[in-house]
């Protein structure tokens, strides 16, 4: 018995890992590398004192997955692999389709052809699209999404629906995941972005370290108490911790489950930047520049549903989120190179 992890080197997949380990579930992962380093695994497996198979795979490789599902009994998948930038899925919307959407469809056919029918997904609040106030339910309706990315997340859910629908042996479990930033508290794993961070934390991060001189406030025009965008910032353990939850309920549960996985609290830009700043007793030059497009002014989840159904709910503060963070980036200021 034991929880297949797809992209399971990356920034999530690695904090996720160390939760299952602790909670004693045998796990077997899978990355292909794109976004990620066996350095990330070294250290999982030394943080949780444990060892576990790895296979470097891509999900759209369907003998590659065959001979893992028939090496392996596993019971659950939970499915990060995927990309994620946004910018960059415009660019390439096909890469986001093929990776995302038929690398889903692949690993799908395969877990059912194994007899494996429980999914845990990562989706994102980014299928709420721009319309729905917050806080944001499970129930509003989705899809108005403004990038390839966001479509990708969209349609996934909505093939794992249909895949429920059509065999009531499956379960789907969608999970919605708002801001996710912090790092392990031990330091020694976080998020390790390529080239210059998309994402406000790892931006700020890098700046307090001296990598990049300031950070672009993207616009302090927004109908928000200061201006600035707020948004559900979550830390990585807390979001690793539900899913420990979410495939315990999808092993004893079928068809399909919504969830967000939000702290349920807003927080801006300008917010966070003081509160890294108080925690670590660092600076972080930034300028207001203009509005980047696509981006909405608010964004929190309603988490109630995830507390009653799954019995979890995020612990840990901004505060911790900004000083694990930071513990990550100034032991690592070159990522997982140092
Ligand atoms: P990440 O890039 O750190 O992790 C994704 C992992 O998947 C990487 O290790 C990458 O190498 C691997 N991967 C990508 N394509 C693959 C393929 N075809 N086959 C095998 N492995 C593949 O990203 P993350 O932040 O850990 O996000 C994990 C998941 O959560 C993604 O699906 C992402 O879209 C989703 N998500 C992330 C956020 C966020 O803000 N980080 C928000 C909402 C949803
Ligand atoms: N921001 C800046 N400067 C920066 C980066 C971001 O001011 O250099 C601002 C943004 O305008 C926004 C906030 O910081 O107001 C957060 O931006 P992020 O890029 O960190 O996060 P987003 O909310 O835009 O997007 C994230 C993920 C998406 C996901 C979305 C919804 O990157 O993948 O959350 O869950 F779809």
């Amino acid at each position: 018995m034991a929880i297949l992890i797809t992209g399971g080197c990356g920034y999530i997949g690695s904090h996720t890992c160390i939760e299952l380990l602790k909670a004693g579930q045998e796990i077997v992962v899978l990355d292909n590398y794109d976004n990620a380093k066996p350095e990330a695994l070294r250290r999982v497996q030394e943080l949780a004192g444990k060892t576990f198979p790895f296979y470097e795979c891509d999900i759209r490789d369907e003998e590659g997955l065959r001979r893992l599902f028939a090496a392996h009994t596993i019971d659950a998948v939970i499915h990060f692999a995927g990309l994620k930038a946004v910018g960059e899925s415009v660019q390439k919307p096909l890469a986001y389709y093929d990776n995302n959407v038929s690398g889903t469809v692949t690993l799908c056919r395969v877990m059912a052809e194994a007899g494996c029918k429980r999914i845990v997904f990562s989706s994102s609040a980014t299928v709420y699209g721009m319309s729905n106030p917050s806080p944001l339910k499970e129930d509003m309706p989705t899809g108005a999404v403004t990038n390839p990315y966001g479509r990708t997340k969209y349609i996934i859910e909505e093939i794992l629906k249909d895949v429920c629908v059509s065999d009531p042996e499956w379960t789907a479990v969608l999970l919605r995941y708002f801001n996710p930033i912090g790092a392990h508290e031990s330091g020694r794993i976080g998020e390790d972005p390529n080239g210059i961070p998309n994402n406000l934390m790892p931006y700020i991060s890098q700046v307090a370290i001296g990598r990049l001189e300031r950070l672009a406030v993207f616009g302090d025009d927004y109908d928000t108490p200061d201006g600035t965008g707020v948004r559900d910032y979550i830390h990585v353990v807390d979001l690793a911790a539900g899913h420990v939850k979410a495939v315990d309920y999808a092993l004893s549960h079928t068809g399909v489950e919504i969830f967000n996985l939000g702290t349920g609290t807003g927080c801006s830009v300008l917010e966070l930047v003081n509160a890294f700043q108080e925690a670590n007793g660092v600076e972080v030059p930034y300028t207001v520049a203009p509005r980047r497009a696509g981006d909405i002014a608010t964004c929190y989840s309603d988490p109630a549903k995830a507390e009653k159904l799954l019995g979890w709910k995020a612990v840990r503060h901004v505060v911790d989120m900004c000083r694990d963070s930071w513990r990550w980036q100034s032991q690592n200021p070159n990522g997982y190179e140092d």
